[in-house]
């Protein structure tokens, strides 16, 4: 080990270093790619938020004026409902709440529900269930209109009662073989409604809890 290394000592030192180099490629590579699905999936939620609220009723950055509320009591689930508030230089506009059906047929329908400030429903979106296609599935807008029903809606009307589908005595439409599905959608967008109205004022003036939003 004069003027060259011993070749079996150099061949892993380059073997070191290459798995280093490597190492470190893939430290890199994964740290864009988890920048860029979390930038894809801000950019999905926004989407799905813009469907119920148009852009220009609002100028602060949905994504980040965000709160989160667990009331298992209102909800009827124990997760943590997200609400994204909605303001237009500061005043409150709208609220968007990620709310759950725990009660599908086949398990939890995820839900986004928006109400204005003065407590009627601009939209309501599934955003994820697993009813069955062709019974339960009309609750997605891609498959059937039912769901814009809610549009206009608010706690005065419908009354209390009409809350419900027309098979339990309320006002919104069941389905052809499939009450379950809409039954469970029409009840979490009533507790939501409920508990915007119960408790708008805290709504939007608790601070954002959650401003970065961790999607990974
Ligand atoms: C295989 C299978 C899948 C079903 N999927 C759904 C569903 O996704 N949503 C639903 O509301 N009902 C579904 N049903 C029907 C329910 O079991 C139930 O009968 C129905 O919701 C009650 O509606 P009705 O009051 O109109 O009879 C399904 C039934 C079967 C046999």
């Amino acid at each position: 080990m004069n003027n060259s290394t011993h070749p079996v000592l150099r061949s892993g030192l380059l073997l070191g270093l290459i798995a280093l180099l490597g190492t470190a490629l893939l430290a890199g590579v994964n740290e864009l790619t988890h920048e860029r699905i979390a930038e894809q999936e801000k950019r999905r939620i926004l989407q799905q938020l813009n469907a119920i609220l148009p852009v220009a009723s609002y100028n602060n950055n949905l994504l980040e004026d965000v709160i989160e509320i667990t009331d298992e009591a209102s909800f009827h689930h124990p997760a943590p409902v997200t609400v994204y508030r909605a303001r237009k230089d500061d005043q409150p506009v709208a609220v968007l709440m990620a709310v759950t059906a725990p009660d599908g047929y086949n398990g939890a329908i995820r839900l986004l529900a928006g109400f204005d400030h003065s407590g009627s429903v601009l939209g309501v979106r599934v955003v994820a269930h697993r009813e069955t296609p062709g019974l339960g599935d009309p609750i997605e807008v891609e498959k059937s209109d039912w769901i814009l029903s809610f549009m206009n809606k608010s706690l005065l009307d419908p009354q209390a009662e009409g809350w419900a589908v027309k098979r339990d005595g309320g006002q919104f439409d069941q389905f052809t073989g499939a009450t379950i599905s809409p039954r469970a959608v029409v009840k979490a967008v009533h507790n939501a409604l409920v508990y915007f109205d119960a408790n708008r004022q805290s709504l939007f003036d608790t601070s954002a809890t959650n401003p970065e939003r961790d999607n990974g």
